[in-house]
């Protein structure tokens, strides 16, 4: 190491972390490697010795984004002694791009090298360092090394990558093919978290409906009836759910397990059949809306959310309509929608991103708009009703006003007479906006 390299014990961190949960749980591995080098986290850069970004690649402006990011950061860098990474997504599709752009970056690092953090920061130090190496199989971490942002929910990784190729995606570029973790693995580490404290897991992984246990050969619904006996867990979600690989079995796993939320996030992308088919998505529109019966003949009470892109390439009206026919048919609780932006090395990417920005953005907002209103209708019906819902914390706009989410994965603000960050409790519904519930605990 040169002479006035910095050891990892004696230098603050700070992380930027853009996109899904999937990053945010590698954020929370990262800041455990750093923390156990005897690094301190800071939430401010120009505090930090070491700043990471941790980025994502899957909608357009990704790249913009970490470059107006690492632009902000050059005068700091100018000023002081800091070590600059760039991870994630990006960092794995552009590798030394990034370096070549913005030489001032110290080290590049791919999702899957993470394992090998603090000796990259410091060899970083003294030479560039560009570490986007990829294995087939699945990378242990060990738990508590991870520095979870919660004290009550916590992510679990269950499987990365994914197979599908959905002609707009990038992300079986950025995360490589499926790989599964052990099942065992998976079920110590929510056992150790339930032993501490923790009440709400959420599975991860861009396809956790096609997970396979490595060893055994079990399948996903396996998994979700084991996890129902961990003692000391509450609740378990899981998200990402394709609607190809969603299949009975795995509804009846969820009805059977009490322990399940009777919630489910699966995206349809598009309400038409045709635009469903160019995508690659392997289901139409009315194989969805079986599936959908399906899972509400078997649970009645669930809570379904989706993701919706809108302007994909020749999208037509009539097309666009059929999304707008899908959404105010299965009334979703909760969507998010996108504009469609054509990706690096995608199918889709090569078609003619036929849509005018204008007409991409009036289509999003009559999106928006009819979800809107479905979701105020909803919400509203909610009115009068206890629900039981799990305290995350303090809200961050009123001290005395808590948050949460119930079993639908519903926002839920309401106050109460103490302190019930992490508990569950049961709360009377007052009012509601859009976007979430309000009410005060009985
Ligand atoms: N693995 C998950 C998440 C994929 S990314 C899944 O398969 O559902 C999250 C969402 O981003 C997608 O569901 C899709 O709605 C949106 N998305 C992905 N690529 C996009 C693109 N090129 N343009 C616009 N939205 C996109
Ligand atoms: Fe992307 Fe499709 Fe895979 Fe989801 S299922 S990560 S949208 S390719
Ligand atoms: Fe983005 Fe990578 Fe997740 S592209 S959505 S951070 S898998």
């Amino acid at each position: 190491m040169k002479e006035n390299s910095k050891s990892l014990a004696s230098m603050k961190f700070y992380i930027r972390t853009f996109g899904c949960q999937m990053n945010e749980n590698d954020s929370e591995r990262i800041a455990g490697i750093l923390t156990a080098g005897g690094a301190k986290m800071s939430d401010s850069p120009e505090d930090s010795d070491l700043i990471i970004i941790n980025t994502c690649a899957v909608r357009e402006k990704s790249e913009e984004k970490l470059y107006s990011c690492l632009g902000r950061l050059a005068p700091l860098k100018k000023r002081k002694r800091v070590v600059i990474g760039v991870g994630g997504c990006v960092a794995q599709l552009y590798r030394s791009e990034i370096m070549e752009r913005t030489p001032f970056v110290d080290f590049i690092i791919g999702p899957d090298n993470y394992s090998q953090l603090a000796d990259i920061v410091h060899s970083s130090q003294e030479e560039k360092v560009v570490s986007t190496s990829w294995s087939e199989d699945f990378h242990e971490f060990p738990s508590e090394m991870t520095l979870r942002e919660s004290d009550v929910s916590a992510y679990v990784t269950i499987m990365e990558g994914c197979n599908n190729f959905c002609s707009y995606c990038i992300v079986p570029f950025t995360r490589g093919r499926e790989k599964f973790r052990a099942k065992e693995n998976i079920l110590q580490e929510i056992q150790s978290l339930a032993d501490n404290g923790y009440l709400e897991v959420q599975l991860l992984g861009q396809n956790v409906n096609s997970y396979t246990d490595p060893e055994s050969g079990k399948d996903f619904a396996f998994l979700l009836r084991e996890l129902n006996r961990v003692d000391g867990i509450e609740w378990v979600r899981f998200i990402t759910s394709h609607p190809k690989n969603l299949n009975r079995d795995i509804a009846e796993a969820m009805k059977e397990s009490e322990k399940v939320c009777r919630q489910l996030h699966l995206p349809i992308q598009s309400g038409s059949t045709s635009v469903l088919k160019r995508m690659n998505r392997g289901y139409t529109r009315e194989e969805y809306l079986e599936k959908i019966a399906m899972l509400r003949q078997l649970m009645p009470d669930i809570s379904l959310s989706t993701d919706i892109i809108v302007g994909f390439p020749g999208e037509t009206e009539d097309e666009f309509q059929d999304t707008l026919s899908m959404l105010a048919e299965v009334r979703f609780t909760n969507i998010f929608s996108f504009r469609y932006s054509p990706r690096p090395k995608t199918a889709a990417s090569r078609e003619k991103d036929s849509i005018p920005f204008e007409e991409k953005k009036k289509r999003l907002i009559q999106v928006q708009e009819l979800q809107k209103k479905m979701q105020v209708e909803f919400n509203r019906s909610l009115i009068g009703r206890t629900m039981k819902v799990l305290c995350l914390g303090k809200s961050k706009k009123d001290p005395a006003v808590y948050a949460g989410r119930n079993q639908g994965y519903q926002v839920v603000n309401f106050r109460s007479q103490k302190d019930v960050t992490g508990q569950f409790v049961e709360v009377h519904i007052a009012s509601c906006g859009p976007y979430s519930l309000v009410g005060e605990t009985v």
